[in-house]
């Protein structure tokens, strides 16, 4: 018997931290050895003049989940995980998403039976609290943290979805008490309430509108004061799919004051502007996502955010709602920019896009590319460093790129179910060619081995990114009887 089960030869191997020429020795789903020159394994991948990356870690993407508007994103576990998996990403997040009434236990069950019959590559849960209740608080979240769910989204905006002040400070306590980390989707709900009005009551309907009312100060604001409350109750935050200068602002400044404050950055704040929001009759809505994407002065400001270190995360939120009837166009041809289901999809190209941008223009090194596509996400839910790396020990979940493939986008190439990419006829450089899940060559030569259930459920640990700093405002004083315990 051979020592390997499969030898990823002569690739120039990449993490976080180190580019290296080495084998990679593979058994029993794990790396087991790296070494310079490696014996035979049963299965042999020559990678020489190939880049050897860890599988990439998807945060936020949204799968086989309704909108708070009732649309069912057109992505099940099994398109949505196929389709990352051609994109080189190995290791998916997504949502479990409450609606207000719904208890978490029954939400997460649900999520399972979505899941599990049809993931082809492995996957953890964030949940999505809508309904703080202090059942949900104090009796379930406790215990679904401890099967593995550690990291939960809150909500500033959305009618069905938002969180007040008040709610966030709850949360905040209990994930605190709890060492859960809390993803914020912030944006001010009161400004684009009252722009929204403004707009339809003068007649702008068209999607491009989406872009006026969800103002970027509307962003700002809601970053600003997200990070007050984090800092109030001494809880660290991510901030989630940011878009503009000023939410990255105020990002950096907490970290800047020592705050644990993270962020989180996708690829149409990079590659789209609110000009694609701007196109004949509907079709703006292709593009219509909250934030909304904005100028080329915002994209430079997200690019000085990934490279300066601002942003530890690069996800695709992915919300692949179909531009038909079914989705998008639910509320028929006439519909006014608030009908559209908000989201655009990205979970197959959120690393070619970034590797030919980032790396390819020399905008990024090879190292900041895997810490934020993979890396750093599995630090910050409690993955790594099963997850996120290449290192002996971990799963091996390795993709081998084609540094120099060219290929211009085109919705065909691609293997979800949304029915059109808003990257359609860009030219891209380097491509993921071989994806090996737990070992199991998952993608090669464009075609999929993978069964449907195939992929497993992670359960993530708590992560220190979400241990509090101790640092209490003087304001926040212990001997008070406040209910709850401060140290
Ligand atoms: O527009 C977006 N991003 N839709 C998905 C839901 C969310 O808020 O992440
Ligand atoms: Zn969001
Ligand atoms: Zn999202």
């Amino acid at each position: 018997m051979t020592k390997f089960h499969t030898v990823v030869r002569n690739g120039t191997v990449a993490t976080a931290t180190e580019v290296m020429r080495c084998d990679i020795g593979i058994r029993d789903g794990r790396v087991v050895a790296l070494a310079e020159e490696l014996e035979a394994g049963e299965v042999e991948i020559d990678a020489a003049g190939k880049l050897v990356l860890p599988g990439g870690v998807d945060s936020h993407c949204h799968i086989e989940q309704e909108s708070s508007g009732g649309v069912m994103t057109a992505d099940d576990f099994y398109s949505g995980t196929v389709s990352a998996a051609f994109g080189g990403t190995t290791c998916i997040i997504p949502f479990a998403a409450q609606m207000k009434g719904q208890t978490l236990r029954e939400v997460v069950e649900k999520y399972h039976d979505r899941a599990g019959p049809k993931a082809v590559i492995d996957y953890g849960f964030h949940l999505i609290i809508a309904d703080p209740t202090p059942e949900v608080m104090g009796q379930e979240l406790p215990a679904l943290i401890e099967d593995g769910i550690t990291s939960f989204k809150v909500y500033m905006t959305y009618d069905a979805l938002k969180l007040d002040d008040y709610q966030m400070l709850t949360v905040l306590n209990e994930a605190r008490r709890l060492g859960a980390l809390v993803m914020v989707h912030a944006e001010n709900h009161d400004v684009i309430r009252w722009l929204s009005e403004k707009l339809l009551d003068a007649g702008h309907r068209a999607p491009k509108y989406h872009a006026v009312a969800h103002a970027r100060i509307a962003e700002g604001e809601a970053t600003s004061r997200a990070i007050q409350l984090s800092r109030l109750m001494d809880t660290p935050m991510l901030i989630v799919h940011v878009s503009a200068e000023e939410a990255t602002t105020a990002i950096r400044n907490a970290q800047t004051q020592g705050l644990k404050i993270y962020g989180e950055t996708c690829p149409q704040y990079l590659f789209l502007t609110a000009k694609d929001l701007d196109r004949d009759g509907l079709d703006g809505a292709m593009f219509c996502c909250s934030p909304p994407p904005r100028d080329e002065a915002a994209q430079e400001a997200i690019w000085l955010g990934l490279k300066n270190g601002t942003f530890q995360v690069f996800s695709s939120d992915h919300a692949p709602y179909r531009f038909d009837e079914t989705a998008k166009l639910k509320h028929g041809p006439n519909a006014h920019f608030k009908q559209i289901a908000n989201g655009v999809p990205g979970i197959e190209l959120r690393l070619p896009l970034l590797f030919s941008e980032g790396v390819g223009k020399g905008r990024l090194s090879l190292q900041e590319f895997v810490a934020l596509t993979a890396t750093n996400a599995a630090k910050l839910y409690g993955l790594f460093p099963r997850k996120g790396t290449i290192a002996v020990g971990a799963d091996a979940d390795i993709v081998i790129w084609d540094p120099d493939r060219e290929v211009t986008v085109s919705y065909d190439l691609l293997h979800d179910r949304v029915g059109y990419t808003p990257y359609e006829g860009k030219q891209l450089k380097g491509w993921p060619e071989t994806v090996l899940s737990r070992g199991r060559i998952v993608v090669r030569d464009g075609a999929l081995n993978a069964e449907r259930g195939s992929g497993n459920f992670l359960r993530c640990d708590k992560s220190e990114a979400a241990h509090p700093t101790g640092n209490l405002e003087p304001e926040i004083d212990p001997s008070r009887n406040w209910g709850f315990q401060i140290q």
